[in-house]
């Protein structure tokens, strides 16, 4: 099962993703996590994205590719994965084509307005990595994750004018994808402005 979680910033990729990888048993790759997790452990590679990705801009594409290429090759994605937020532009998609075939690539629908209100009520467990929203998702406990206990952050990047820009990024850079894959013939919608319970359902029965 090798999926492509697409979508607009606040879709609910990550949300999606964390229910599916439990679900079906496969790996969750987002790279958006990976250049984070760069960032915390103070790696060359965080020391270059980090601006980039606090601005909202993309991180240039060769990095992004060889990152996904190092990650498919560790054996726990040989029965499939999860690439949330990954390809983000056509030379990307172009690149994952000579990687490895995609199954399926589900394109999360959600209007702007709904992205802003998600993205700027968003916290991130700082231990697992689970998104909550103080409104929508809110933890059992203000600040505590609900699964490990962990602290709640709110993310860099979800400051309005970042979310403003990774909008337009994601209009010029990465909608040009939904009409890439829909020529290539695997391309499902899923309607994500839903309640998570009817996005996960759906999501279900479209796999
Ligand atoms: P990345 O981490 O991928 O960020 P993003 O695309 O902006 O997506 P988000 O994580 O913000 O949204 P999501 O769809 O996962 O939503 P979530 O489930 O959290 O990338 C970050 C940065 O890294 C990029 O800007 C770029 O700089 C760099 N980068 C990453 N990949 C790259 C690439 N391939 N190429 C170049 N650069 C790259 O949900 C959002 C909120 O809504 C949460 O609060 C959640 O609780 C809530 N929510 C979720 N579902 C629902 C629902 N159904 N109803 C109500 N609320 C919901
Ligand atoms: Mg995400």
């Amino acid at each position: 099962m090798n999926l492509i979680f697409l979508g607009p910033p606040g879709a609910g990729k990550g949300t999606m993703a964390f229910r599916a990888k439990e679900h079906y048993n496969i790996p969750h790759i987002s790279t958006g996590d990976l250049f984070r997790a760069a960032i915390k452990n103070q790696t060359e590679l965080g020391k270059k994205v980090k601006s980039i990705i606090d601005a909202g801009d993309l991180v240039p594409d060769e990095l992004t590719t060889a990152i996904v290429e190092e990650r498919l090759k560790q054996g726990d994605a040989d029965k499939g994965f999860i690439l949330d937020g990954f390809p983000r532009t056509i030379p990307q998609a172009e690149a994952l084509k000579k990687i490895t075939n995609i199954e399926t690539v589900i394109n999360f629908t959600v209007t702007e307005e709904e992205v802003v209100r998600r993205l700027s009520g968003r916290r991130v467990c700082k231990g697992c990595g689970e998104s909550f929203h103080v409104e929508f998702i809110p933890p059992a406990k203000e600040g505590v994750c609900d699964k490990c206990g962990g602290e709640l952050y709110t993310r860099d990047d979800d400051k309005i004018e970042a979310i403003k820009n990774r909008l337009s990024v994601y209009a010029s850079s990465t909608e040009p994808l939904i009409n890439f894959y829909k020529v290539e013939g695997n391309l499902k919608d899923i309607d994500a402005s839903q309640h998570p319970d009817k996005v996960f359902e759906d999501l279900k029965a479209t796999l």
